[in-house]
């Protein structure tokens, strides 16, 4: 397990998979915002990516994320898309409603990119989120990503388009200090 100050990064178990469905995945507003695809309802026992893994997936490296204290299951957080020739991947997360707010989204971002620059060995991180996700901003920001742009009327949320803004954080750049 990857390990923050709040919150530890391991692997999916079986019984982590009802509760994501339900309080993630079921959350219509959630799923539109949050991910790159429209919602549909996920069916018990599906096979969907976001829930079961798929080991040998080498460009995709999902985990479940635990309160350290206690072990909790708070959410989900990812690297994807990994490059190995360019040395880079994009970052995701998203944590269940009740756990959001408490600073464990800033510390999952920390722990990613442990695992990106460190444990990986890559040089470039990206985030992509709606310009209003001010909690995904400051989260990504306060780990020392940089606003590179904005991708200007993206993403189809809802019935209205929405801006994008692109984060990026270079090995160089990242300061390691909050996990283990
Ligand atoms: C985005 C998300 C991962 C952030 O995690 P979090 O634990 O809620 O964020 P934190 O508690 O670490 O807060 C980070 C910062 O955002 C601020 N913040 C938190 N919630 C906020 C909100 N609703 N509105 C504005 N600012 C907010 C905090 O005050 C903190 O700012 P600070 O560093 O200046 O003190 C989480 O809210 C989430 O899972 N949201 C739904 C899914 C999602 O949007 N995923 C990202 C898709 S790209």
């Amino acid at each position: 397990m990857l390990r923050g100050s709040k919150v530890g990064l391991r692997a999916r178990h079986e019984d982590d998979i009802p509760v994501l469905r339900t309080e993630l995945y079921d959350d219509v507003v959630n799923a539109a915002r949050s991910e790159g695809r429209p919602w549909r309802p996920v069916t018990p026992g599906s096979k969907d990516s976001r829930l079961v893994v798929d080991d040998t997936a080498q460009s995709y490296v999902p985990f479940s994320v635990v309160e350290l204290d206690g072990g909790t299951l708070i959410g989900t957080a990812s690297l994807w898309d990994i490059d190995t020739h360019h040395r880079s991947a994009h970052i995701g997360l998203g944590l269940l409603p009740s756990s959001r707010g408490h600073g464990y989204g800033t510390d999952v971002v920390a722990v990613l990119c442990h695992y990106g620059f460190v444990v990986r060995g890559l040089q470039r991180l990206q985030i992509e989120t709606l310009s209003d996700n001010d909690a995904m901003l400051r989260s990504a920001e306060r780990n020392g990503f940089v606003r590179e742009g904005v991708m200007r009327s993206a993403a189809w949320v809802l019935g209205e388009f929405m801006d994008e803004v692109l984060l990026g954080l270079l090995a160089e750049e990242w300061k390691s200090g909050s996990e283990g």
